[in-house]
């Protein structure tokens, strides 16, 4: 908490570290430690790392994310991603995993977990299961803001060959909790802003690399970066902050 009605939340997502340093060509543990250190000068009350922690599912992968964190960011919360390996991620992040809801202190909005990993697949689902258990934590927070927390995107950001692994079902999702104000993803690995409906969509960039946008193919670009949401008397703003490295 910055002064009394300022909260910042900052969004990190996608380091994908390894058992190895170097991921396609990119030092992904010397990216992370830059990006929490920057994070970190902005004291932030919350820190969301919305999935793809590992890029291997390695238990090396996870202590390291484990230690850095613990060290540099001790106000954090993490969902796993498609890249994970959900056992292992568990047994080191557990102390650190984001339960059904986070509420933001001072104000009135609430930062609610949605799983939409699919065990095998690259692309998103949202089981029935899983979109009645969030109807249901969203019942019990009626009166507050709702900013909905995935790996995956729900809505298409506009580029093909990404918007290939979107959440299959993820309009169907929208509609269903079309009461919430705010949804953020990672996977996209850059950063985007549109609307669904009355819904803000953000996307983070990766801590790692980003895909090119508005691409066809892959194509890989070696910037980072995070967002930072700003709460100030109940109103929340957007920010991208990006790191040269
Ligand atoms: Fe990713």
């Amino acid at each position: 908490m910055k002064n009394g009605n300022e909260f910042i939340v900052v969004q990190a997502s996608d380091p994908h570290i390894a058992d190895t340093d170097y991921v396609r060509n990119v030092d992904v543990l010397k990216n992370l430690e830059i990006v929490c250190s920057d994070i970190q000068l902005l004291d932030p009350g919350l820190v969301i790392f919305t999935g793809d922690i590992s890029d291997d599912g390695s238990v090396l992968s996870y202590k390291n994310f484990q230690q850095l964190i613990k060290r540099l960011l001790p106000n954090s919360q993490v969902i796993y991603g498609n890249h994970d390996d959900k056992n292992t991620f568990k047994q080191y992040l557990e102390t650190l995993t984001l339960g059904a809801f986070y509420n933001v202190p001072f104000s009135t909005w609430s930062f609610v977990f949605l799983d939409t990993v699919l065990p095998g697949s690259i692309e998103g689902y949202v089981s029935e299961v899983e979109l009645q258990r969030v109807l249901k934590v969203c019942d019990t927070l009626k009166d507050r803001k709702i900013c909905l927390v995935s790996h995956h995107h729900l809505y298409p950001v506009g580029t093909l060959a990404i918007d290939k692994y979107i959440t299959t079902n993820g309009t169907e999702v929208l509609n269903a909790l079309d009461f919430v104000k705010v949804h953020i993803s990672g996977h996209v690995h850059n950063s985007y802003h549109s609307t669904y409906k009355n819904i803000e969509l953000f996307s983070a960039p990766s801590m790692a690399f980003q895909f090119k946008k508005n691409s066809n193919g892959i194509e890989l670009e070696r910037n980072i970066g995070y967002n930072i949401y700003k709460i100030v008397n109940n109103h929340l703003t957007h920010l991208t902050r990006w790191i040269n490295t």
